[in-house]
């Protein structure tokens, strides 16, 4: 028998090296390069016992039929929304997030749902027992006959049970979990993390069957285990929050199926993760009377129009180097609109500490808060709270020119449904009508909006 070739995986990006070098030559990452045998292609169909049910051929593409193509209802409100409307048959969804966060909840959720329809879901359990997971079943809702459990972590017994029971949905909590007994290293490695979802997704793909796996993710926030697990799958699901805060928000990273620019958002109760059908209804109603430093930014998600509460905290820095810390909000935009305040509107922040802050702890990443963030920083300076029933919606440029945002007329309805009666926006193009009951007041740089809103 031939010698086994190794090579040196980077368990960043997962580029393959001959031999060791403690620098990643592609993504230039130190010390990330990891030792394993090499894997004939062959095996893994091997391995997934369904070599024989692959065979695919040449044919023209207009013949292909999509109606085949049935989507699965996920039973699930938010989740069939970042999908695209349900699961695709053979699509491989990752779904990743920081632990405690409610990945393992979500998934069973969705399994019990999935089961009422009488659709038969099979739960690969590699970190919690059986009795764990019903425990916690108990808590989420009606558990039908047709929702199987498998606590089990061994790839080969894994296949043999999706073989014989043939599932119309699998849930494998988590992919780091997962042991091949013929791959090098301990599971969580990247070979073995790898291979496993290789010879899941193979499975999935010949047999049809829709798979969702769990994935961790590392201190540095990306998804633990190699890059190639993320080019692998159809789907990469990010849920995210703060766990103090109970709001999860659930993105897509990738979709094959779908638009990535959808959004769900969830809320932890003692019962599981509730659907938040009205999030602006939600995130404002914690807002209490009119302090200052407390600005309406009207977001986008998605597609959908989201007002958030801006909390900015402007005082006198105690040390010498004045401390800036973002809640939700990238730190970088922050010292760019501090920047931007200083040299535009002279307003001179560099003796103080700001902290900024979404509410709700949700991660809104659109340039059209920056107004708002902005009229939240003034309102913190000068310590004159703003009115309450005013919002805004701009991007602010480098040289303090506010940028108009796209879909303002969405954006607009919403703050007129949720009782705002003034929005400021940018004044360069025009914009759409405003709604009844809101008065849209155009801003073409940072310098008036002192004026306008004090
Ligand atoms: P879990 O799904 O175990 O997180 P993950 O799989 O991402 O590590 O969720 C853990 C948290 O969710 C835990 O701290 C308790 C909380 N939780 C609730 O608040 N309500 C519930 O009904 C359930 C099941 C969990
Ligand atoms: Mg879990």
């Amino acid at each position: 028998m031939a010698k086994a070739k190794k090579q040196f995986i980077c368990s960043e990006c997962g580029h393959a090296h001959p031999q060791w070098v403690g620098q990643c030559g592609q993504c230039k990452a130190w010390n990330t390069l990891q030792e394993e045998l090499v894997v004939p292609a062959t095996k893994r169909e091997k391995r997934s016992g369904m070599a024989e049910l692959q065979t695919p051929k040449v044919r023209p593409l207009h013949e292909v039929d999509v109606a085949e193509l049935p989507r699965l209802d996920m039973g699930e409100k938010e989740l069939n929304r970042v999908l695209g409307g349900g699961s695709v048959p053979g699509g491989v969804v990752l779904l990743g997030g920081e632990p405690g966060i409610g990945k393992s909840t979500l998934m069973l959720q969705v399994a019990l749902a999935v089961g009422t329809s009488g659709a038969k879901v099979l739960y690969i359990s590699g970190e919690e027992s059986a009795e764990q997971v019903r425990m916690r079943a108990n808590r989420l809702g009606a558990i039908a006959p047709s929702v199987l459990i498998y606590p089990q972590t061994q790839v080969p017994a894994v296949l043999d049970a999706l073989r014989r029971e043939k599932p119309a949905l699998v849930v494998v909590d988590s992919i780091q979990t997962l042991d091949l007994p013929d791959q090098d290293g301990v599971p969580g490695s990247v070979g073995q993390i790898r291979e496993s979802a290789a010879a899941l997704t193979t499975y999935a793909k010949a047999s049809g069957t829709p798979l969702y796996m769990v994935g961790h993710i590392t201190k540095e926030g990306s998804l633990a285990g190699p890059k190639v697990l993320e080019h692998m799958v159809d789907v990469v699901l990010q849920f995210e929050g703060d766990r103090h805060h109970a709001y999860r928000m659930l993105r897509a990273a990738k979709n094959r199926f779908g638009t990535t620019a959808e959004l769900g958002i969830y809320e932890m109760t003692g019962e599981g993760l509730a659907s938040v059908d009205h999030p602006s209804e939600v995130l404002l109603g914690e807002r209490g009377s009119a302090e200052s430093g407390s600005a309406v930014a009207v977001s986008l998600q998605g597609v959908r129009p989201i007002l958030v509460e801006t909390q900015a905290l402007v005082s006198t820095a105690v040390y010498g180097t004045p401390q800036r810390s973002g809640t939700g909000f990238d730190l970088r935009r922050l010292n760019m609109l501090l920047a931007v305040l200083e040299k535009r509107c002279a307003f001179k922040l560099g003796q103080f500490d700001v902290f900024l802050n979404l509410a709700g702890g949700l991660k809104i990443q659109d340039p059209a808060n920056d107004l708002a963030v902005v009229a939240a920083i003034l309102s913190s300076t000068l310590n004159t709270p703003l009115d309450n029933r005013t919002c805004f919606a701009g991007e602010v440029g480098l040289s303090g020119e506010i940028r108009p945002v796209p879909r303002l007329e969405q954006r607009m309805m919403e703050a007129a449904r949720l009782g705002m009666e003034r929005m400021l926006v940018s004044g360069h193009g025009s914009h759409p009508k405003a709604p009844k009951g809101l008065t849209v007041v155009p801003v073409k740089r940072v310098s008036e909006v002192h004026r306008v809103i004090f």
